[in-house]
Order: structure tokens, then sequence, then C-alpha cells
């Protein structure tokens, strides 16, 4: 229906805009006086009046248009005022207002237009000042009408939309911490693991984004905006076991304090008890279980001098070796 409708009204319309760019011709034209002339008027006349039937009928059509696409609330007749300039419904006001002057300045034209005249006197200038006055009034109308037609969609909703708020964008991070499970993409600081007593004992690797790699092999605060990540595994017999223990991260902030992560995809069931029994722990921002981190990392990272130093210990050579190594000596 909208469809229909706005086809009609966009074909009805280029009628008496062009009428109008062509009445002013024939009514100077028929100014002049003597015989012969007469021509001019019936072609003065028949534009102002093509003109002028068609766009009542545009009139009409644009009306029922813009009720159906909200520009006029149902049941009304005049598009609603909007103080702001080149918005579409001062823009669709404007095409309205000239429309309907185009066409009760129409009707004074042709009615100036049809005065009793002598056959030695042009049409009057009555006629040839409602004429040109009809004619800018249908070619004002067109102008606005046509910058309705072609208002974008950004435009089309500019009036109402414009106090809402834009929605908040999505969180990517929402069910998981994406960048910090990419951590292998870092630069490692560790380059085996080493055990580490201030987080349960894991065997534990730093990765830091390349911009802070320098800073955090001196123990210096990490730049802003940089990201440091700890891999863990659980301990199984004084090494390094087979269950992946959380991801610890670090952030620092625009304002240089860190903030904190804790991820565990799988808490294994003999570790629940320092999850308050949950399987999967996402901690972050400003969880509260995320408080205890504070006590070594309220300013960033931890110093050089707490960092942990047990490594793997390496297996004795058999040759120097005494007697076995109590874990590897039976695997034969
Ligand atoms: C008792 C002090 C202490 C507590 C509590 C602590 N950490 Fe650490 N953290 C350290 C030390 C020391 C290091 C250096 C790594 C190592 O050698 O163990 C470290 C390292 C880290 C790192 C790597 C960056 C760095 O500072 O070297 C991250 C990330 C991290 N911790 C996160 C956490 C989170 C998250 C918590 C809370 C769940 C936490 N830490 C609790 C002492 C602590």
């Amino acid at each position: 229906m909208i469809d229909w409708l706005s086809f009609k009204h966009h074909m009805l319309v280029h009628f008496p805009v062009a009428a109008a760019l062509l009445a002013p011709l024939a009514l100077l034209a028929a100014q002049r006086a003597g015989r012969g002339i007469r021509p001019w008027w019936t072609a003065a006349r028949f534009l102002i009046l093509a003109g002028s039937i068609v766009g009542l009928f545009a009139v009409f059509t644009g009306l029922a248009m813009a009720r159906k696409t909200a520009l006029i609330p149902p049941g009304g007749w005049l598009v609603p005022g909007n103080p702001v300039s080149g918005s579409l419904n001062w823009i669709a006001r404007r095409h309205q207002f000239l429309a309907l002057a185009s066409v009760a300045v129409g009707w004074v034209a042709l009615k100036a237009a049809h005065r009793q005249r002598k056959d030695h006197q042009g049409i009057g200038i009555l006629a040839l000042l409602a004429g040109l006055l009809w004619a800018g009034l249908t070619g004002a109308a067109g102008y606005y009408g046509g910058q309705l037609a072609h208002a974008g969609p950004s435009q089309d909703t500019e009036g109402q939309k414009a106090a809402e708020p834009p929605p908040p964008p999505p969180d990517p991070e929402a069910e998981a911490p994406l960048r910090a499970l990419d951590y292998l993409r870092l630069e490692p600081m560790h380059l085996e693991p080493v055990k580490s007593p201030p987080h349960g004992n894991r065997w534990i690797r730093v990765w830091v984004t390349p911009a802070a790699a320098e800073a955090y092999a001196a123990g210096k605060a990490l730049p802003p905006g940089s990201l440091a990540v700890m891999s863990s595994t659980e301990d199984r017999w004084g090494r390094p076991g087979f269950d992946a223990g959380p991801l610890y991260v670090m952030e620092t902030r625009g304002d240089g304090k860190p903030s904190f992560t804790l991820y565990w995809a799988r808490v294994p069931e003999a570790k629940r008890g320092e999850t308050g029994g949950a399987e999967r722990v996402y901690w972050r921002g400003a969880d509260p279980a995320l408080g205890s981190c504070q006590a070594c990392h309220a300013s960033g990272i931890a110093p050089v001098r707490d960092r942990s130093q047990w490594r793997v210990p390496r297996r004795p050579k058999a040759e120097t070796e005494e007697s076995p190594a109590p874990d590897g000596g039976g695997n034969g």
C-alpha cells in the first residue's frame, strides 16, 4: 500500500512542477495585445489548470503517504512541527505548507486568467503575477519534496532517534577472557616453569605484551594498556603436573593501576575447596574474590626480589649417582 501510494505521489508531482516551469513563458507571451495571441491565453490557462488539478491529487496522495509512513500521526492533517532545521519533519512541514499554498494560489491564478478581457488587451498583469506566484510556490514545494524523497535513512530517523542514547557495545569477553586465552602470542618471560608459592604452589610462566617485556624484566611498572598473563599447571610430585591451573591476568589500566582476571576453565575436583565448589571460575574486574590479589599487587607487578626461583630439578646423571633418584629409579 505504501509503495502504491508513494508511486502515485512520486509520479503525480512531476506534472505540476513541469507546468509551473512552462506557465511563466505562456503568461509572458499572452501579455502582448493583438490578434493571433489568443492561443497563448489558452496555453497559459491550460498549464495552470492542469498543474492545479494534478497538484490537488498530489496533495491527497501525499497526505495518505505521510500518514502511512507515520510522518503525520494517524488521523492528523499537518506534519508536526520540528524546530531542528534540516530535520525530516522540518522539510516535510515546508513541503506540505508550500503544496497547500500552491493549490490555493493556483485557484486564484486560474480566476485571474479567465477574467473578461477585450481582444486588443493582453491576458493581464494580474494573471501574470498570480501565475508567477503559483509557479514559484509549486516549484518550491517540488524542491522540498525532492529533498524528502532523497533523504538518506540516517536523516530519516534523525528527529525521533536523536534523544535516545546509543546501545552499549557488546562485551566480547563476557563469556571468557579472549585476549588472555591467546597468551601464547605474547612474549614469554619464563622459558621454563617456576614453582610459585604465592599462587597455590603451582608451576607458572608469565607472558607479557611485547611493549611491556623490557619493563617486566627490569621489574618496573608496566606501561598502561599492557597485558600480563600467568599460565599455570598444578603440581604433581614436585613437578609440573597435567592439570591446568588458573590463568592469572593483570591488565595495566590508563591510570597505571592493575586490573585482575582469574580464569579457570576446569577446576579439578580436589581443588574446588579453593573456588567455593565452583567447577569453572571467571572472576574479573571488581569481583570481590580478587580482593586477595591486592595484598601483593596493589601497584602492579610483584617486586623482582619476590619472584619465585624454584625450577624443575634436573635428574642427576646415572653414573655420578650413588643411589637411584627416588622418583626416577624404577621406570626401566
Ligand atoms: C602473596 C603475594 C601474592 C598474592 C596474594 C598474589 N600474587 Fe600474583 N604474584 C606474586 C609474585 C611474587 C609474582 C611473581 C611471579 C612468581 O615468581 O611467583 C606474581 C605474579 C603474578 C602475575 C604475573 C605478573 C607479575 O607480577 O609478575 C600475575 C598476572 C599475578 N601474579 C596475578 C595474581 C592474581 C590474579 C592474584 C589474586 C588471585 C595474585 N596474583 C595474588 C605475588 C602474589
